[in-house]
């Protein structure tokens, strides 16, 4: 009697234990055949700048695309010399340029796949500059772009030239995307979240011909003529945004030797305080006439094509005055909402990252730590001093045509930032000067993709999937319990 009570309950959960097993792997497999193929999706975005041009590739799965943060960076490729607004008289190469990138970004795709992959060209300053210039040179560079990129086996959505305005508010997406400052999903709400406006950051870039700020202001109402909406996963957002064009980093090096030759007429040698001792530099005043930026004819540049020769100083506050000419702060008169040229700008709010050039300059002063704006101000101060002779003994490895141009560089962006956007002591320590975010670069490529592949929605997503995983990891929670008891049952009954 006994024993064959014991016997009739090890059997039960003997079959008990066999049945979660079999349904463990039933239910495993199932999970697996739904969940398996997220099919990784791709995109292709070249930024064809003014000084030069990047492919990026990106890929996210297929599955998740209408959240934030997952898209990842695949490749960044650099194009083999200038930008392609510098083949203005040969457009053919500047399609040719792009081809060693194309096969590279290819490489990085499965080839089942290369012929979904949206492929985007976008251009930016030193197209807009060549626009002014000569407009049918400027649309045969975008023609020969489109050409060469229609003959590789991607899906080519365009080659165009990207306001200033969609530049700024693209590099904003891309940082709040980046950094998940966007709403975000909450599995357990079963809603997407109301982003905190602290935790949206601003956007600062510096190319060679212009610059980009954005961000979102304190407050509603006020009289933006330059605030763009956007509405993204149910909120929107009111960003402030404003591009500077000629003030990239490389035309304000050369307004800057205009500006310096202008004040000391018909001298062939001419100092330049923001150039290291010793450094020389000649420049033929008919390369003004190459950028709207520089072309005005100004009746002290006496000789229109004759050469001069740039001396260098060392001298730090002569270089920040001379600097601080390039930008007309008096048309601001006493406003406060103003930066130069007239140019209205509510006050800075919140964190920023400073991008492209911000960085690559502060990173090779060793400027990305941080560091107080007195500090800042001080290792700016001395770098300014160093000879020609000290800087390229100390550091041969680095491009010798930078080299002499960081003292400039490093006053502008102080001034840009401090006199112009009126960051302050305070302000300052919410700058994070940074490029990447994971792999990914910080920039205005991967938001122009997120919003031309409308990855970006305006309203909340209805989030189908997300129950059924949850479903099944109850089912696998259950089966698992069930096999946890009916082998401890199993185990007593033996040992009873
Ligand atoms: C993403 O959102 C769009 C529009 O809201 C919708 O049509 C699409 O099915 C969504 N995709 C996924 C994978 O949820
Ligand atoms: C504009 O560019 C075209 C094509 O490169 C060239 O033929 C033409 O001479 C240029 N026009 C001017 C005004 O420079
Ligand atoms: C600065 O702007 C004001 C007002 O627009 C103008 O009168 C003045 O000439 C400008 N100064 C320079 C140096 O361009
Ligand atoms: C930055 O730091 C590195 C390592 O400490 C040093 O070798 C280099 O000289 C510094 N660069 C400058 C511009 O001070
Ligand atoms: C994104 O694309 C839509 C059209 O699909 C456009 O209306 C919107 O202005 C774009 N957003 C930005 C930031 O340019």
């Amino acid at each position: 009697m006994f024993g064959d009570k014991k016997h009739f309950s090890r059997a039960i959960a003997g079959a008990l234990v066999a049945l979660s097993i079999i349904a463990l792997v039933l239910n495993l497999v199932r999970v697996e055949d739904v969940t398996l193929p997220p099919t990784v999706k791709y995109g292709m975005v070249f930024d064809a700048g003014s000084s030069h041009t990047s492919l990026f590739v990106y890929e996210w799965d297929s599955d998740k695309e209408n959240s934030t943060g997952v898209v990842s960076q695949t490749l960044a490729c650099d194009v083999q010399g200038q930008g392609i607004s510098s083949y203005a008289s040969d457009p053919p190469k500047a399609g040719d340029s792009l081809r060693e990138c194309l096969e590279h970004g290819l490489e990085a795709v499965p080839s089942a796949e290369q012929r979904n992959v949206p492929a985007y060209l976008g251009a930016t300053a030193g197209m807009r500059l060549l626009r002014e210039q000569n407009s049918s040179a400027a649309a045969q560079v975008l023609a020969e772009v489109t050409k060469t990129m229609q003959e590789y086996p991607v899906a080519f959505k365009g080659a165009q030239i990207l306001t200033g305005e969609e530049e700024a508010a693209y590099g904003w997406i891309t940082t709040n995307y980046l950094l998940d400052s966007f709403t975000k999903y909450s599995p357990r709400a079963h809603t997407w979240l109301r982003p905190e406006a602290a935790n949206i950051l601003g956007a600062l870039d510096l190319g060679g011909a212009s610059t980009q700020i954005s961000f979102m202001p304190e407050g509603p109402g006020v009289n933006w003529n330059e605030s763009s909406t956007f509405t993204l996963y149910g909120f929107s957002y009111s960003i402030y945004t404003h591009s500077y064009l000629c003030y990239g980093q490389n035309e304000m090096l050369r307004r800057l030797a205009k500006e310096l030759i202008a004040e000391s007429p018909s001298s062939t040698r001419v100092a330049h305080p923001c150039y290291p001792k010793g450094y020389t530099e000649t420049i033929s005043l008919s390369s003004f006439r190459t950028s709207p930026c520089t072309e005005r004819s100004d009746p002290r540049l006496a000789l229109p094509d004759s050469n001069v020769t740039l001396e260098g100083r060392g001298d730090a506050s002569g270089c920040l005055a001379a600097v601080k000419k390039l930008f007309n702060f008096s048309a601001c008169g006493q406003r406060q909402d103003c930066t130069f040229d007239g140019v209205y700008q509510p006050p800075v709010r919140g964190q920023f990252i400073a991008f492209s050039a911000f960085y690559y300059n502060f990173k090779f002063l060793n400027l990305t730590k941080g560091q107080s704006l007195a500090t800042v101000r001080d290792i700016i101060q001395h770098f300014c001093t160093r000879s020609w002779e000290d800087l390229s003994a100390s550091y041969p490895r680095e491009n010798p045509a930078r080299l002499p141009k960081y003292c400039a560089n490093a006053n502008y962006i102080l001034t840009l930032l401090l006199d112009a956007y009126k960051f302050n002591e305070t302000s300052w320590n919410n700058i994070f000067f940074q490029m990447k975010a994971g792999s990914a670069d910080f920039g205005w490529t991967l938001g122009y993709m997120l919003n031309l592949t409308n990855m970006i929605p305006a309203e909340a997503p209805a989030w189908v999937k997300g129950q059924v995983p949850s479903l099944w990891a109850a089912a696998v929670t259950f089966i698992v319990l069930t096999l946890t008891l009916g082998l401890a049952a199993l185990l007593l009954s033996f040992w009873l």
